[in-house]
């Protein structure tokens, strides 16, 4: 075991081995199995995705990384121990959870989410930040996705690691996530290396719609060609997945995907009623403050046509405020 760096994977890999093993084939971890077959995730999902059930007990998969020689303090380095506070003691950081291994771009697992099984907090144990898992380099999925990522040109980016597993479960394995945390522009330049198209598919609640704009302004500036899918409120892509089958999800929501700005108009929307003067002319400015700073002048003239059919304000009095906000932005 030469570098510290092939210790931590090699390690991270026996623990994924270990784990799936135990919710593979093990009586106690049928708790874990069986949550997850109940939430329509299939054997062999379960396999592809390596995932695995951690024990209750507070020192087993410290017990075994002793047997095989790995250093007790570096794997607390590396985040699979931890200290108990009250006795300095090392013990398994993950207990009692369902394992999502995750890994690096070469296919190797360098850390873990933990889910709880029942209902509780919290929800999601991760790795710490450890020299081999750096949050805000990784995706979830991604190693798995990426032959399908070139060939099809695309990529669907997601908030949670469940909803990676349901995309595949619908057919489409071009499917990675965050780990958690907003995307950040180093994700964004790895992304862009191997696709120039993207659509962002995260819950239909407000914080997802927060982070989705935040994430397309970031993936439009590397160059991403950015779509939006909409759920419907309070809507992630499993539960939809799940409630409405793979064929909706596929037409209804992924190939409905719509370009940024469109998404941006369903937002101002919704906190409006179109009917009421006052608010359907905020709406306008808010549309129009938008289309001004479209990159071309073709995407300005289709924006400008809906809104007008959308609102019936005129074409000519739209097209006027337009040249205006342009010129003032200038
Ligand atoms: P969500 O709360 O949307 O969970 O968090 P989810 O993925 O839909 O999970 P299920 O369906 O309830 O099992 C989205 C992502 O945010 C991170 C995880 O990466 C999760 O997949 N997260 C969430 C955490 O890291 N910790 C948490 O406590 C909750
Ligand atoms: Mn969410
Ligand atoms: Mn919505
Ligand atoms: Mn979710
Ligand atoms: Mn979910």
């Amino acid at each position: 075991k030469d570098s510290k760096t092939t210790r931590f994977i090699e390690a991270h890999e026996l623990a994924a081995r270990f784990f799936h093993h135990l919710l593979m084939n093990t009586e106690q971890g049928k708790v874990a199995y069986d949550y997850l077959m109940d939430r329509g995730i299939s054997p062999d999902v379960m396999k592809q995705f390596q995932l695995g059930y951690a024990p209750k007990e507070q020192t087993v998969l410290k017990e075994l990384l002793e047997k095989r020689q790995f250093d007790a303090q570096e794997m607390e380095e590396c985040g699979l121990l931890r200290r108990v506070e009250a006795t300095w003691e090392l013990e398994d950081r993950f207990r009692h959870r369902i394992m999502f291994p995750i890994w690096n771009i070469d296919g190797k697992v360098v850390g873990f989410g933990g889910r709880i099984i029942t209902d509780g907090q919290p929800k999601y144990v991760n790795t710490p930040e450890t020299p081999i898992f750096k949050k805000n380099e990784l995706l979830y999925g991604f190693h798995l996705a990426r032959p399908f990522v070139r060939k099809k040109n695309r990529v669907i980016l997601f908030e949670g690691y469940v909803d990676v597993l349901s995309s595949h479960l619908a057919d489409l394995p071009y499917a990675i996530a965050t780990l958690g945390t907003s995307l950040t522009k180093r994700q964004a330049q790895i992304i862009r290396r191997n696709t120039e198209r993207i659509t962002i598919c995260y819950d239909g609640d407000r914080a997802g719609e927060d982070a989705t704009l935040k994430a397309a302004n970031l993936l439009q500036q590397e160059g991403l060609q950015v779509e939006i899918a909409i759920l419907p409120e309070e809507e992630d892509p499993d539960q939809y997945i799940r409630t409405y089958g793979k064929e909706r999800f596929q037409k209804e929501i992924i190939e409905a995907a719509v370009p940024l700005i469109v998404f941006k108009m369903h937002l101002f929307k919704k906190e409006k009623n179109l009917n009421d003067e006052g608010e359907k002319l905020q709406y306008v400015e808010e549309v129009l403050h938008e289309i001004a700073s479209l990159s071309t002048s073709v995407e300005q003239d289709i924006y400008v046509r809906h809104l007008s059919e959308e609102t019936s304000v005129s074409l000519e009095a739209l097209k006027q405020e337009l040249e205006r906000k342009i010129r003032a932005n200038h």
